[in-house]
């Protein structure tokens, strides 16, 4: 992670100075303004990752100075705190009304409460992605191998053996999603517009609270971005802030990144605690997947951090499984058969296909490969 930048502005040198070394000690790089002016002119020119202002300045009113920041693209949702000794209620109401996300009086509690809002905000470590639910990420090697539909089948196989747990599905395919389609999700909110919202509003009870349940799947979805030229919006810094806040409240979050690895996604495949990849049986695809697989291990993500899927096996055209398997060198660990149009039906239903046709073959192939990527993941996270 880049290091952050937090800028204080406080007309009062020496408070200045003492929030200022508290927050270094904490490995942040410190910026400093001393009036209202200085500190508009520092947060559009430097770009600080968190700005802390005292509201009580001596050129401007805090409140103005969070209007003005609210007023420009480039800071609407730049986390915004602030440190005041004003204690008054009215006080506190006005600056929330301009635009601080949090006011925090200065008191002995205002250094751990700082620290807190920092941690909520940046502190993403590796020991904090082993806490909170298991992380799956779905990928492949090419694009139109099944991913997407094998993702939300296996979240609505894990709702469906485990009814006590949450689910949830994050649709990180750019420049565009599908799960909301395989779905039938129709709602505005997406991984856009979440990632557009303050890192402040976005905490725990946000993601449990606000993320549309999809009915018939038992699982929450935060949906793809809705058409590629809104994609090139997608702030990258924040991707990471809003999968943090999905594995604090959910049991099990599965992330579709579909075939795209990039600096936004390999971070998610580092961190998992599985990997899926599909495969399908086409020569082309198991080449790109020998390529990738071979990129993947020196980026960390060894072998047995990932489940192996071969779909649309058994069909007349393609390799077989053992086939497969002696061209990558590795064992696949589950084979989806080839499902005719019946796969292709049950998505343009919007249904999951162990629903749809719960007797086949395939429903108990998605049923046992997701308790076995439970238990694998379980394994490697402990
Ligand atoms: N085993 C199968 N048998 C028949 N059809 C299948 C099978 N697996 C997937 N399909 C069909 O293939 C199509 C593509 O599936 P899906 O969207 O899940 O792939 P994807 O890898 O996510 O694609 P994209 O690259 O567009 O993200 C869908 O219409 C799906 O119904
Ligand atoms: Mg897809």
């Amino acid at each position: 992670m880049p290091q952050k930048k937090i800028l204080i502005v406080d007309s009062d040198v020496a408070s200045r100075n003492f929030i200022a070394r508290k927050l270094q000690d904490l490995k942040f790089d410190i910026l400093q303004a001393g009036s209202g002016k200085e500190g508009l002119i520092f947060t559009w020119r430097d770009r600080p990752d968190l700005v802390i202002a005292d509201p009580v300045l001596t050129d401007i009113k805090g409140e103005e100075f969070a209007a003005k920041l609210r007023a420009d693209a480039r800071t609407v949702s730049l986390p915004l705190v602030a440190l005041s000794s004003d204690h008054n209620p009215m006080r506190v109401r006005s600056c929330q009304d301009a635009g601080f996300n949090e006011y925090i009086t200065k008191s002995g509690q205002a250094v751990p409460m700082l620290t807190d809002i920092v941690n909520r905000l940046f502190g993403i470590s590796k020991a904090e992605m082993q806490q909170g639910g298991l992380m799956m990420v779905f990928f492949s090697a090419k694009g139109g191998t099944g991913t997407s539909s094998l993702c939300a089948n296996t979240a609505m196989n894990i709702s469906k053996s485990q009814p006590e747990a949450r689910v949830a599905v994050a649709d990180l395919v750019l420049p565009i999603g599908s799960i909301d389609r395989i779905v039938g999700y129709e709602g505005v909110q997406n991984i856009l517009t979440v990632s557009q919202k303050s890192p402040l509003q976005t905490d725990k009870e946000f993601f449990q609270k606000e993320l549309p349940s999809i009915e018939l799947w038992n699982f929450n979805l935060l949906a793809g971005s809705p058409d590629p030229e809104l994609s090139g919006q997608l702030d990258a810094s924040r991707v990471w802030d809003v999968i943090m806040g999905l594995k604090q409240s959910y049991d099990y979050l599965l992330v579709d990144i579909g075939r795209s690895l990039s600096k936004i996604t390999l971070p998610l495949l580092q961190h998992a605690d599985l990997a899926v990849m599909m495969i399908s049986t086409d020569v082309s695809t198991i080449s790109l997947t020998d390529t990738v697989l071979g990129y993947l291990e020196t980026k960390g993500v060894s072998q047995e951090m990932i489940y192996t899927v071969l779909n649309r096996h058994a069909s007349l055209e393609g390799l077989s499984k053992r086939e497969a398997e002696t061209m990558l060198g590795i064992q696949i660990n589950a084979a989806i058969p080839y499902l005719g149009p019946n796969f292709g039906f049950a998505n343009s239903q919007h249904r999951p296909f162990t629903l749809k046709f719960p007797t086949d073959t395939a429903s108990i192939i998605f049923h046992e490969s997701a308790r076995e990527m439970i238990e694998l993941a379980r394994k490697r996270r402990s």
